[in-house]
C-alpha cells in the first residue's frame, strides 16, 4: 500500500472519531432542550461513528500499517433551532462522504484493489447515511414546526436502537 492512501486511512480514524464527537455534541443539545428521542438518534449515530473508526483501526492493524491518533477537534456548531444540528449532520455527512470518496480515488490510482473492495461498504454506508440525514431534516420541516408534530418525532427517534455494524473484519 502506498504512503498516501495509509496516511488518508489513517486520517478516517480521526474524522470518524471527530464524527462521533458532533455527534454526541447534538445529541447533548437535544437533551438539554428535553427532545430525548432526537437526543438517543444522536447518541446511537455516534456510536455508529466510533464503530467506523474502529474498522478503519482493524483495517490498517490487519495490514500491518503503523497508525497514529491525532488530536480531534472540538465540534463547532451554536444551534438556534432544532433543525439547525439536522441540518448540520446533513452537511457533515455529505463532507464524509466526499472523503470516503477521495480515498477510493486513491486506491484507484494507486491499484490498491483491496482497499477499494474494504471501501465498498462505506460507499453504500455513505448513501445510507446522507438519505437518513435528509429525511431527518425534511420531516422536521413538514411536521417539527408544529408542538404534536415534533412530539411524535420524538417518540419516533426514541425507539431507535444499536446494532453493530455488518461489516466484520
Ligand atoms: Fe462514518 Fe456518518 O459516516
Amino acid at each position: 500500500m502506498n504512503d498516501k492512501i495509509a496516511s488518508l486511512l489513517n486520517q478516517q480514524i480521526n474524522k470518524e472519531l471527530y464524527s462521533a464527537y458532533l455527534y454526541l455534541h447534538i445529541a447533548n443539545y437535544y437533551d438539554e432542550m428535553d427532545l430525548d428521542g432526537y437526543a438517543n438518534y444522536y447518541m446511537i449515530q455516534a456510536q455508529e461513528e466510533r464503530d467506523h473508526a474502529l474498522l478503519f483501526l482493524k483495517y490498517m492493524q490487519n495490514n500491518g500499517l503503523k497508525v497514529t491518533f491525532e488530536a480531534i477537534d472540538q465540534p463547532d456548531g451554536k444551534y438556534d433551532s432544532p433543525l439547525a444540528p439536522l441540518e448540520h449532520a446533513a452537511e457533515h455527512e455529505r463532507y464524509v462522504t466526499s472523503l470516503i470518496n477521495d480515498i477510493y480515488h486513491a486506491c484507484h490510482e494507486g491499484k490498491d484493489y483491496r482497499t477499494m473492495k474494504f471501501l465498498d461498504w462505506f460507499v453504500d454506508e455513505q448513501m445510507e447515511e446522507e438519505d437518513n440525514a435528509d429525511s431527518m431534516v425534511n420531516r422536521y420541516k413538514l411536521f417539527g414546526i408544529d408542538p404534536k408534530g415534533l412530539y411524535s418525532l420524538d417518540q419516533e427517534y426514541a425507539a431507535r436502537v444499536y446494532s453493530a455494524p455488518s461489516l466484520v473484519l
